[in-house]
């Protein structure tokens, strides 16, 4: 099971929840508008990692707009990297990785299965690790989000990023930015890992070149380099 913020319980139970609400009228004793219903049926079934998004400012629905094809828009901000930067005319269905990559340009998190099966498209939320690709980004307002290029400071890497460029952890690498992230994470918490607890924290990323055992390595580097301010 990954150790990113969701569960297929989760889902499934955040799923009938989203159904129960759907059959209750609003005040007015009518279906309301914009919803994270509505944004729910916009991806499927897939939709995960919303156990962090508790306190999530849900866009108002009188902020939306029709679209073209009359599909509903609203104009939301997001935190990325420390920075608010505001994205317009975003369709409910539209997910974080989404936003990040084609809208923004924050390409470090990658598409790969786009199902929260692979986690190359690991960010932060508001330090915990979630899939970028099944998170609605009208869901991500009001959170932090840290992509793997907000690890850097400045020019200088990341102690995570030292670790992997210093035990070779990358074939490919096309899974590399989900794992620094998801290490990242690990170390912020605890920055003397048992091997045990960072395979239990990695296990929501998979690396199809099978790097797993330099990967490993580097997340151990990684924390002592923290442990040690280096
Ligand atoms: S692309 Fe998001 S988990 Fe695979
Ligand atoms: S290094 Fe190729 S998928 Fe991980």
């Amino acid at each position: 099971m990954p150790e990113h913020e969701s569960t297929p319980d989760d889902t499934r139970a955040d799923l009938e929840e989203e159904q129960a609400d759907a059959r209750e009228p609003d005040e007015d004793g009518a279906a309301s508008g914009m919803s994270r219903r509505s944004f729910i049926k916009g991806v499927g079934g897939t939709a995960v990692a919303t156990a962090a998004m508790s306190g999530a400012t849900e866009t108002d629905a009188a902020e939306a707009s029709d679209g073209p094809d009359g599909v509903r828009v609203a104009n939301i901000t997001l935190s990325i990297n420390g920075e608010a930067h505001a994205v317009s005319r975003v369709e409910p269905r539209t997910t974080l990785l989404d936003v990040l990559r084609n809208r923004l340009e924050y390409t470090g998190a990658k598409p790969v299965c786009e199902r929260a099966s692979c986690g190359a498209c690991s960010v932060l939320l508001d330090g915990k690790p979630v899939y970028a690709c099944s998170i609605l980004a009208m869901d991500a307002e009001g959170h932090e989000i840290v992509t793997v290029e907000g690890l850097l400071d400045g020019d200088s890497l990341h102690p995570v990023q030292e670790a992997f460029v210093e035990e070779d952890a990358l074939m490919c690498g096309f899974c590399t930015p989900g794992f620094v992230v998801s290490v990242a994470a690990l170390v912020a918490e605890n920055d003397d890992p048992t091997l045990d607890e960072v395979k239990k924290a990695l296990s929501g990323n998979l690396c199809r070149c099978g790097t797993y055992t330099r990967v490993f390595a580097a997340a151990q580097t990684a924390a002592r380099r923290v442990r040690e301010g280096t």
